[in-house]
């Protein structure tokens, strides 16, 4: 099994490199319309977005920054496949522009313009960052009538293009089969409140600090991939940045499509896919160990499982999850122009760590011990 990771640094106004129906999934986050970080950026896009924030019209400076977005997602809804989804992490903004202080209802007008457009919306994620907002108490304080509530959360708008994606071939059956979600993480993916993704996640590099702090989570790149897609589709991010969505389509054995208008961020990207093999093989062992512990103590509780992932041999809740295979990573390639390429394990047993002479997953050990406890 092999994957391929192409990254364009341009305009993702025109994604002119990318056919039309070509692309299965995406997953993204666009700047945020009037949040002070992106004001420049959006200006370099179009200079009457300046004009109009320094005439103190926050609602035109909204409106023209979201005019930028809206090619992208003409071009989002060009390129995706039908049936497939996108899944955009969008915030509100809060701002005082010219002395007025409101919310600039960013996922609202997202959703409207992707409706308009013929996405059909499904449920969406409320993804409540745990933060110290030091904005707490701004406002009037403790007297009432002049305060306002704190934002502590951003939203994961699910979007699909057409009808309901079907999977015929016996070996497009089988391929779902093997990118199946444990019954214990489907639980909480699937939740419409996600609380447990700290908006400081896991890093894969530490270059370009001020950029840091614009990234998702690797977590809710990694879970979006494999709720909305299966091994070996093809998945965009327009808004790449720091290529967080590409490093989670290399873990979960998808292909990836990054576009990104700042070359500046080629330095923190290349590092993150020089890592990516180490990474992906302990994250994949510690989504295992989580399973494990999981079944441990669910048949502890509550008695034997009825059935096995025959490739880890170990118990799992439903017939669903038989079939699980997280393939490892063997080896990254990287060839001249900005494309990556991944090498994967077909057996589980093979993400073996050769470099750290490492076991990274024990299957045969652990579930010895959980066929041990499902035998009582
Ligand atoms: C919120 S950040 C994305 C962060 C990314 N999810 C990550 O984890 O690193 C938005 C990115 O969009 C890029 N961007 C802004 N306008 C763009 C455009 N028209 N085309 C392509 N990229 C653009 C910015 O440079 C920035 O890196």
């Amino acid at each position: 099994m092999q994957t391929t990771h192409q990254i364009f640094y341009r305009d993702a106004r025109d994604l002119k490199e990318i056919p039309s129906e070509s692309v299965d999934l995406v997953v993204t986050s666009p700047p945020y319309p009037m949040i002070g970080m992106w004001d420049d950026i959006f200006g370099s896009q179009n200079v009457e977005i300046e004009k109009a924030l320094k005439a103190g019209d926050g609602k035109l400076a909204h409106e023209l920054m979201h005019e930028i977005l809206d090619s992208v997602w003409d071009e989002v809804f060009r390129v995706l496949k039908d049936g497939r989804f996108a899944c955009i992490n969008i915030g509100d903004a809060t701002r005082k522009v010219n002395g007025d202080f409101c919310l600039y209802p960013n996922h609202a007008r997202i959703l409207n313009y992707l409706l308009d457009i013929g996405f059909s919306a499904l449920p969406d994620i409320l993804w409540r960052k745990q933060t110290n907002a030091p904005n707490k108490f701004m406002g009037s304080g403790m007297l009432p009538a002049g305060a306002y509530v704190t934002l502590e959360h951003e939203y994961i708008l699910i979007l699909r293009k057409g009808s309901k994606r079907e999977f015929k071939t016996e070996c497009e059956k089988q391929n779902r089969r093997e990118s199946a979600l444990f019954w214990e993480e489907r639980n909480i993916w699937y939740s419409d409140v996600w609380m447990d993704i700290k908006g400081t996640g896991q890093r894969l590099s530490d270059e370009l600090s001020r950029l840091r702090s614009a990234t998702f989570p690797y977590d809710l790149a990694y879970r979006l991939i494999n709720m909305y897609s299966v091994k070996g589709d093809v998945i965009l991010d327009p808004f790449l940045g720091m290529g967080t969505t590409i490093a989670a389509a290399m873990t979960s054995g998808r292909n990836s499509i990054g576009v990104e208008i700042d070359k500046s961020f080629h330095s923190a990207i290349c590092p993150m896919a020089q890592q990516i093999v180490n990474f992906s093989n302990d994250y994949l062992r510690d989504r295992l160990m989580r399973h494990f512990a999981f079944v441990e103590d669910r048949i502890q509780k509550s008695g034997p499982l009825k059935y096995t992932n025959r490739y880890y041999e170990c118990p799992v809740v439903t017939s669903q999850e038989q079939s699980i295979l997280l393939n490892g990573l063997n080896e990254v390639r990287e060839s001249d122009d900005n494309i990556f390429e991944i090498a994967y394990s077909e057996r589980p047993q093979s993400i073996y760590d050769q470099s750290r002479n490492k076991m990274t997953i024990e299957p045969l050990d652990k579930s010895e011990t959980q066929l041990d406890l499902l035998n009582r």
